[in-house]
């Protein structure tokens, strides 16, 4: 398909403008494409694209502020970045990560975070890891109107407990269970997270609310991946499910090294770049 058609194709789609939207695409069997932005210039970027749903992950903690895991991003680092990726957005749906420790304290902590979120930020949803463990959560939040969506699987918040990333989460009874608490106590949507794609499947049938798939294969009902790491800026981060849309690391690498020779060289800036009296 070329990219004329792809755009034209693309803007005769319903936007995804709100959870109502998200949760009816699975009903018509239109797939759901998701992205992390962490800030105004990526989240425009990825509106214009007319991207459905943009998370502004806790991923930050890795990607954006290099940090080993993403343990450490609090909550006022997420609302600062979600507050940014939202001021950009016209029209995709929005959602939060609830950061390490400000919903595990139980039901009272988390419905006082997530109303700090959505009031501070503008954002539509919040996202939490967790199923059947988090299923009074989830349910306290949807009881006073904040949409959640969950994240079961890999959840990269249990790190310590997992040993590390990447390790692909196989118990399909767990999973399942996970899945229907979290739809039974009131989630629009849930993030499966490397999981076989035969499970996933699975879980996606038995499902109402839509699924969306990182490592998880082609049958969820939408995917989501990592902004910088799709687009190639990320550096040396090549798991199986990840496929780089774009080589913008090189790109960029490229330019700005061009730009260092020509300043270095004083062919920068030239006539045609400045300004006569
Ligand atoms: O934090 C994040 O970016 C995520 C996605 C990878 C699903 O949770």
């Amino acid at each position: 398909m070329s990219a004329e058609s792809a755009a034209s194709q693309s803007s005769a789609r319903t936007r995804i403008t709100s959870v109502p939207r998200f949760v009816a695409a699975k009903r018509k069997n239109r797939k759901l494409a998701m992205l992390t932005a962490y800030d105004f210039l990526w989240a425009s970027l990825l509106d214009a694209a007319e991207i459905d749903a943009i998370l502004v992950g806790d991923s930050l903690g890795m990607v954006i502020q290099g940090k080993e895991t993403t343990l450490p991003v609090t909550l006022d680092e997420i609302i600062y970045h979600a507050e940014m990726v939202c001021r950009a957005v016209k029209q995709a749906l929005v959602v939060v990560d609830m950061p390490f420790m400000s919903y595990q304290l139980g039901v009272e902590q988390a419905v006082a975070n997530a109303g700090r979120i959505i009031k501070e930020t503008g954002a539509a949803a919040v996202k939490l890891e967790g199923g059947v463990n988090q299923a009074q959560t989830i349910q306290a939040l949807s009881d006073i109107d904040i949409p959640v969506m969950a994240h079961i699987g890999m959840k990269p918040q249990s790190v310590r407990k997992l040993g590390g990333f990447g390790r692909v989460q196989r118990d399909e009874h767990q999973l399942m269970q996970d899945a229907q608490a979290a739809q039974d106590a009131g989630a629009f949507g849930i993030v499966l997270e490397l999981i076989p794609c035969e499970i996933a499947r699975t879980v996606t049938t038995a499902l109402d609310i839509p699924t969306i798939g990182i490592g998880a294969g082609p049958h969820c009902d939408g995917q989501v991946l990592v902004g910088p790491d799709m687009l190639g800026l990320s550096d040396g981060f090549h798991p199986k499910f990840l496929k780089q849309f774009a080589n913008l690391r090189e790109d960029a690498l490229q330019a700005v090294r061009q730009y260092c020779q020509e300043v270095q060289t004083g062919s920068f800036p030239d006539e045609a770049h400045s300004h006569s009296s």
